[in-house]
Parts: structure tokens; sequence; C-alpha cells
């Protein structure tokens, strides 16, 4: 088997996160619009949501501690803060969820276990094939983020529309620096082979993350 070309990987690559930014848009929007939509089911979707922002934390160590010398400085500390900003995210998202008398999850979801175990796998392949995998994985949620701070204030939960608002900003630079990594440092035929394999992995993982976390009722009757 020949190995994906440089212009090959970014059609596919690029294509393979838009189509995700509008499943998670469709999806997002069909939960969240619901007329009779309630707080529990939402603070149940956030529970599995708030995962993620831990996972990160968790990925990003790794990330740091192994492929650090292989990354310009400036990278390196621009990797932290991004780690330090999912941590800031768990913290104020669990705040919230406990307020409301929910628990701050300590373990993946079971539903999103598949998608926890890619991004280990890829961080065992190289320097960017785990980054490659989380840009898809945070660039689909940038289409949800107006959708759920609009629909957090309209069912009376302005707190949790307040953490989305400062998630939205952050989100917007994790993104940009994923990309920039990706196009920075997947750069051999196996770095693009492995980051390409981690992007068609996630498509799939992020589709049943979102059938998940916003079920429409009569859709999954
Ligand atoms: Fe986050
Ligand atoms: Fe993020």
């Amino acid at each position: 088997m020949t190995a994906i070309t440089h212009e090959e990987f970014w059609t596919e690559f690029r294509g393979i996160k838009e189509e995700l930014k509008k499943y998670a848009h469709d999806k997002a929007y069909k939960f969240w619009t619901r007329e009779d939509l309630t707080q529990h089911e939402v603070f149940t979707a956030i529970e599995q949501r708030v995962w993620l922002e831990i996972a990160y934390v968790f990925f990003l160590g790794k990330q740091i501690n192994d492929y650090w010398k292989e990354f310009e400085r400036s990278t390196v500390t621009a990797l932290c803060k991004h780690m330090w900003e999912e941590a800031h995210h768990y913290e104020i998202i669990c705040r919230v969820l406990e307020k409301h008398g929910y628990t701050a999850p300590t373990e993946p979801p079971k539903e999103h276990l598949g998608w926890e175990n890619l991004h280990w796998e890829a961080l065992g392949k190289d320097r960017a094939c785990a980054v490659a995998v989380w840009n898809c994985s945070e660039t689909s949620t940038t289409t949800t983020h107006d959708i759920v701070i609009e629909n957090c204030k309209r069912i009376g939960l302005p707190d949790l529309a307040r953490c989305y608002e400062t998630i939205k900003k952050d989100e917007e630079f994790h993104a940009r620096l994923g990309e920039m990594i990706v196009e920075r440092y997947v750069v051999t035929d196996q770095q693009r082979d492995n980051a390409i394999w981690g992007a068609r992995r996630l498509r799939e993982e992020m589709m049943h993350y979102y059938d998940t976390i916003y079920p429409v009722p009569n859709e999954t009757a």
C-alpha cells in the first residue's frame, strides 16, 4: 500500500473535521432545542461530556512528557496552557454539577471507552498522532457551543451557560493549536499514515459519542 500524500492527507483530514462539525451541530441542535428538554437530561449529558475535559489533562500530560524534546519550546508552553485550561473546564463544570446535586465523574464513562482508548493508542505511535486525533475531536465541538450557551439560558441554567462561554473562547485556541502542530510536525509518510489512521478512527468514535450524549427520545426508542 502506498503512503498517503501531503495533499491527500490534508483533503481527507479537513474533510473529516468538516463532516464532524456538521454532525455535532445537527445532533446538538436536535437535543438542545427540544421544547420539553429537562435540566435532568442536560446534566446527564454534561456528566458524560465533562469527562473529556479531565481526559485531555491526562492526554496532554503524557504528550508533553513523552514528546516535549521534539517540539519547539513555544509549542510546549502552548500545550501546557492547553492542559491547564482543560483542568479549569473540568473544575468550573464540576462545581455547577455539584451545586445542582450531581457528581463529578472520576472514571471514563463506559460508553466512551473507545474514544478514550483511541487517544492512548495514538499517544503511543508518534509525536503528533494523538494531536491529530484530538484536533478532530475538539474542532467538532466548536459548532455546538453557541447552541449549548443559548439553550442553557433558555432552560434556566445561566451558571452552566457562563462555563460554556469560557470554554468556547478557549476551544478556539485549542483547535488552532492542534491544526498548527499537525501542519508543522506531521511530515513523514509514516506520520501522515498514523495521523490519518487516528482521524478516521476518531470519526467513528465521535459519531458514537454524539449519538450517546445527545439522544433524541423518539429516535432511540
Ligand atoms: Fe475543554
Ligand atoms: Fe479543549
